[in-house]
């Protein structure tokens, strides 16, 4: 990944992450069981809320460590303010992706939102997978593929934008968006890695933005390289990601009004969104 998030837009813009993740861990919070004085891993931790909020709150109180890691010193520094006066966490710059000289091994390793944004799933999922202590497990939350981003591929691949965007492919991976088996072959990679009782599933979910405002704001929290553009070309491209929305029902505005105390909001639908879900459990 070559561009930088905004974090406070992506703190700011989070509704779509937290409200995925409200019906992901209510629905499959059976599969994650836990070990008793536990090494917690936390895989692409970000700014910190998710891993607060989702992850952080339902570990049993007896665990041994929690360690929030991400590729990104500021993404860091935030989680660090996030988890102020919590016992026991830590924080560490790490690249899933890159040769890893840990000796430390965890007995749950967790990663939301995060692995769509690793190019190299391969070199991700063996570091994973030696990072596991015995018997460890593992619960990852990804995006397959999301009509948003696909949108503003394209309008970021266009002449006028690609300068700002050289390397599109690393920039917005999202390895598993042209699949048309993508449990299939997640589950294969995981299985020649080594892990056992890989379990993967795929939802198929729909977000409704509740404004044109939130619409954009989600997009300024994608990795970007906007700091580099002036405020005239942030504008004209995002202007353009809005007009393409509407032309290819990407949003549409609802039919039905949603009457609030001041006012009425107009709430815009993106009709398809696919997640894809992994599980696996790792015996020694
Ligand atoms: C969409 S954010 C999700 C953050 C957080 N888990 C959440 O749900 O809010 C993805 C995070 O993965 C991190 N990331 C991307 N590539 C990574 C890599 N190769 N190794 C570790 N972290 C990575 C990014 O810096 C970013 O903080």
């Amino acid at each position: 990944m070559n561009a930088e998030y905004n974090t406070s837009l992506f703190n700011k813009y989070n509704r779509f992450r937290e409200s995925e993740l409200k019906t992901i861990f209510s629905k499959y919070n059976y599969l994650l069981k836990w070990t008793p004085n536990a090494a917690i891993l936390d895989v692409g931790c970000g700014t910190g809320d998710i891993s607060l909020m989702f992850i952080y709150s339902i570990i049993p109180k007896d665990y041994k460590c929690f360690v929030c890691t991400d590729i990104s010193a500021k993404m860091l520094q935030e989680a660090e303010k996030k988890f102020e006066g919590k016992p026991r966490v830590f924080f560490k710059l790490l690249d899933i992706t890159k040769d890893l000289k840990e000796t430390y091994t965890y007995d749950h390793i967790f990663s939301m939102w995060c692995l769509m944004w690793v190019e190299d799933q391969k070199k991700a999922f063996k570091n994973i997978y030696d990072l596991l202590a015995p018997g460890g497990k593992t619960f990852h939350v990804l995006i397959q593929k999301l009509n948003v981003v696909q949108l503003f591929l394209q309008i970021v691949t266009r002449n006028k934008w690609m300068k700002f965007f050289p390397n599109v492919d690393k920039m917005y991976p999202f390895p598993y968006q042209n699949d048309l088996d993508p449990v299939k072959r997640i589950r294969t990679m995981m299985e020649d890695i080594g892990y056992v009782n890989v379990e993967v599933y795929l939802e198929k979910n729909t977000f409704a933005f509740a404004n044109e405002e939130e619409f954009v704001g989600f997009l300024r929290a994608l990795p970007n390289p906007f700091h580099v553009m002036s405020a005239k070309e942030q504008e004209d491209i995002l202007r353009e990601a809005i007009e393409l929305a509407f032309a290819n029902n990407v949003i549409t505005e609802s039919e039905s009004r949603v009457e609030s105390t001041s006012k009425t909001i107009l709430p815009y639908f993106i009709p398809v969104r696919h997640n894809v879900i992994i599980i696996s459990f790792r015996d020694k």
